[in-house]
């Protein structure tokens, strides 16, 4: 049988010739949008594989519409809530996704989020640049910029697996306390001097509360008002796991009305972010278009994990990162 796939956005990183090579027939989706309900439909029609990422919406229509010939639905990230599992599950089609690859690098954007709002970074760059350092009429001045130290505060971390992990190892590095919650207690968080505490007790106690749990019904608006309204005045949030953990409607006003000292944001209840959203006039965020992942290395690695996942499904064999049965 012809082995058919469809990708639906260039991957320019070498593993990619590897996955091509794996089937008879390849379509690549040329432009830079996503395809929309439709074009992916008619554009996937009788292939047996899709490759998707977290923007293309696979719900359970476009996979009856894709049946009975698509077996596999390769996604380009961690993420797969944008996949329709339980429907995929019902029609035998595998869903796998690229977990570990890209942990380092989400962890490390969000220290990088953790030191510009903590240090004022993106503020301080625009005060050099629009002049406003060189007419303020000094150098130096004991009040220029202050932001506030890492050393000795605590780091509240909502989720105990893999991100949440890296991300507590390199908190050791600036001498943080480390507390967390998570569905279950991670003996390899414990290991690393972090605290399991409840959720409301990890808010109220956090200078910094980062997040990194998955999208599910539980998940949803996890940081709410009341959440929010437990926090230090001094504390910051840090959100680079998904847009609705947290309802930016009541963040904006944590953050507008002082409840909380600032934010750092990679993902967004609808991205792209609308540039009029009332949080991209305040200056005690910072926002970042959904780059967790978007190193030049940890992305040829995602490659190469869909790659063994499909070399795997065109062998007749279990994928190894499979999320479905
Ligand atoms: C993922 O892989 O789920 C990330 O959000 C992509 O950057």
């Amino acid at each position: 049988m012809e082995l058919r796939l469809f990708v639906t956005r260039e991957i320019p990183f070498p593993a990619f010739e590897s996955i091509k090579g794996l089937f008879q027939k390849v379509d690549v989706w040329p432009e830079y949008r996503p395809p929309t309900k439709e074009e992916l439909i008619s554009r996937a029609k009788g292939a047996q594989a899709l490759v998707t990422m977290l923007e293309d919406k696979v719900t359970c229509d476009v996979i009856e519409a894709l049946s009975p010939e698509l077996r596999i639905i390769a996604q380009y990230a961690v993420g797969f809530d944008n996949i329709d599992l339980e429907c995929a599950t019902k029609h035998g089609v595998y869903v796998t996704n690229t977990p570990d690859v890209l942990t380092d690098a989400t962890a490390d954007l969000t220290w990088a989020l953790i030191l510009a709002v903590a240090r004022r970074i993106v503020e301080s760059d625009a005060y050099v640049r629009s002049g406003g350092w060189k007419s303020s009429g000094t150098a130096w001045h004991p009040t220029m910029m202050l932001g506030f130290d890492l050393v000795g505060k605590t780091l509240g971390i909502v989720g105990g697996g893999r991100i949440g992990q890296a991300v507590a190892r390199r908190a050791k590095g600036f001498d943080m306390r480390i507390i967390y919650n998570s569905r279950r207690r991670h003996p390899e968080m414990e290991a690393l001097g972090a605290t399991y505490v409840d959720l409301d007790e990890l808010f109220r106690e956090s200078d910094i509360v980062t997040l990194h749990v998955p999208l599910t019904p539980e998940t949803q608006n996890l940081v709410n008002e009341s959440r929010l309204r437990l926090m230090k005045r001094t504390a910051i949030v840090v959100n680079t796991a998904r847009g609705k953990v947290v309802d930016i409607d009541a963040l904006y006003r944590a953050l507008k009305e002082g409840w909380i000292a600032g934010a750092g944001l990679d993902v967004y209840p609808t991205e792209p972010l609308d540039p009029s959203h009332p949080i991209t006039k305040l200056s005690n965020v910072v926002l970042t278009p959904h780059i967790g992942s978007a190193t030049r290395e940890t992305r040829a690695k995602m490659a190469e994990l869909v790659y063994r996942n499909l070399e795997a499904f065109s062998r007749g064999e279990r994928p190894p990162t499979l999320v479905n049965e």
